[in-house]
């Protein structure tokens, strides 16, 4: 890590970053010895997206990350090392990601899915595609296939793998292996067109029958799908010879500005997100960072929908009820407030002279502003809440509602009644005020530290 980021102790407390140098997807989430392993999208010598590298943290705890030694690089047969995904077998550590050649570009780009492993979980040994052009059904393009999420089902592996319909769009294709070296096409997931121009990092995780994709420049619909790129959480069931059969409606897996590309651990209802948005300026890039990784979430299906909790490792250091304005310190940690019979909300957090960033409710919708919160953000989006730098969830009317806001240097993550809004602010970094007036029947606000 650079001096710089070394003295000024910037970076995020408890969300993973690359330390120095951009990172986008989180890849490979797994346990392997009792101990959860991310890799990232990782391009150590810049800012900004380039070569692609994994990189790697481990954590007994999800909340404290060690920093290992870069997994994966680009060598002479692969110009980067894109996303992909882990499984432990046989008590090894094996890695199916995607292989990048750029041959020139355009059609002749090729991304081919390779297969990596490691006997003490740090050091990574490379064998080749595995699934090459050939295992391709020809009606898909072998310049964009990718981000293979490799699954575990009665003795058998399987991958989704995203893929591009010759004159089409984004699809999902299954494949089967017996060994993880030979692979052989299924079918495809969804038998239709992904409604964005390509699908990206789909996951399926089994226990909960719950399938995401991202979807490359969708237009939105209504407050849904905002941002430039987006991911769909859909809730049914994977069945490995035909298809997804699916139970609900397709939502949006995070209403906030930034969340992309999202994995679960392999064999476990636990997920994480990248916490940034492509085509938007970073201001971290002044310290030598850019991207970071949303906190851990555990998933579940309720209601026949995604229902999202925040994981990580705190302890509980004020605890007020029913107090009509509450003035109050936060710059990392968190809030859990259960209300009954709420009729106005307006939070200010990260706050500093005239600057804070901003939660309010109002009939349908918990409204997040960041348009007043520090350093502005640029994207390429051109509608008016992107704009205004406003992000809107759904609010969901009962008699109790319960909110999480998970707060870091420079995020909010705001969990209300199991949907989720997540957001980067680059605010001043001691600016830690917060405000809070609220009007329920009752209420509890509890304020959190991270564990040390
Ligand atoms: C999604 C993505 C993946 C690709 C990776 C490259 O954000 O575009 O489809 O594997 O990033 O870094």
């Amino acid at each position: 890590m650079s001096d710089k980021l070394l003295q000024s102790n910037i970076l995020p407390e408890f969300h993973i970053t690359g330390g120095k140098g951009w990172i986008n997807d989180p890849n490979g989430l797994v346990v392997f010895n009792g101990e959860y392993h991310v890799f990232f999208q990782y391009h150590p010598h810049g800012v900004e997206w380039g070569p692609m590298h994994w990189g790697h943290v481990k954590s007994k705890d999800l909340t404290h990350w060690e920093r290992l030694p870069i997994a994966l690089r680009p060598d002479e047969t692969e110009d980067g090392c894109f996303s992909g995904s882990a499984v432990v077998w046989k008590d090894k550590l094996w890695l199916l990601y995607t292989s990048y050649r750029e041959n020139g570009g355009g059609d002749n780009i090729r991304q081919l899915q390779s297969l990596a492993s490691s006997d003490d979980g740090v050091h990574f040994v490379k064998h080749g595609v595995v699934i090459g052009e050939k295992d391709l059904p020809d009606e898909y393009s072998p310049s964009d296939f990718r981000d293979p999420r490799i699954l575990r089902r009665d003795d058998k592996f399987y991958a989704l793998v995203a893929a591009k319909r010759k004159g089409g769009t984004g699809r999902i294709l299954l494949f089967e292996s017996d060994d993880l070296f030979k692979w052989k096409y299924v079918c495809e997931l969804l038998h239709r067109d992904c409604k964005g121009i390509m699908t990206e990092c789909p996951d399926y995780c089994e226990d909960i029958g719950l399938l995401t994709y991202c979807e490359q420049n969708r237009a939105s619909e209504g407050h849904e799908h905002v941002n430039l790129h987006t991911t769909v959480a859909r809730v049914g069931k994977l069945d490995y010879k035909s298809g997804f059969i699916e139970t609900g409606r397709g939502e949006p897996v995070d209403y906030g500005f930034d969340f992309y590309a999202p994995q679960t651990f392999t064999g476990q209802p636990l997920m994480i997100g990248w916490m940034n948005m492509w085509e938007r300026n970073n201001p971290s890039a002044k310290y030598e960072f850019a991207g970071m990784l949303t906190v851990p979430r555990k998933i579940e299906v309720k209601n026949n929908r995604l229902w999202q909790t925040p994981v990580y490792a705190c302890r509980e250091v004020l605890s007020i009820e029913n107090s009509g304005k509450i003035t109050d310190r936060l710059i990392s940690g968190s809030v859990k407030i259960n209300m009954a019979g709420l009729r106005a909300f307006k939070m200010k957090l990260r706050m500093n002279g005239r600057h804070y960033a901003k939660l309010t409710l109002d009939d349908d919708y918990w409204v997040f502003d960041r348009s007043n919160a520090g350093e502005r953000i640029v994207g390429s989006e051109k509608d008016d809440d992107s704009k205004a730098q406003v992000r809107r969830m759904p609010y969901e009317k009962s008699v109790f509602n319960r909110l999480e806001i998970v707060v870091d240097r420079f995020s909010v993550e705001i969990f209300a009644d199991g949907r989720a809004l997540s957001s980067v602010i680059y605010p001043e970094l001691d600016a830690d005020g917060l405000e809070l007036e609220l009007e329920a029947d009752s209420f509890t606000y509890r304020r959190f530290d991270i564990a040390v």
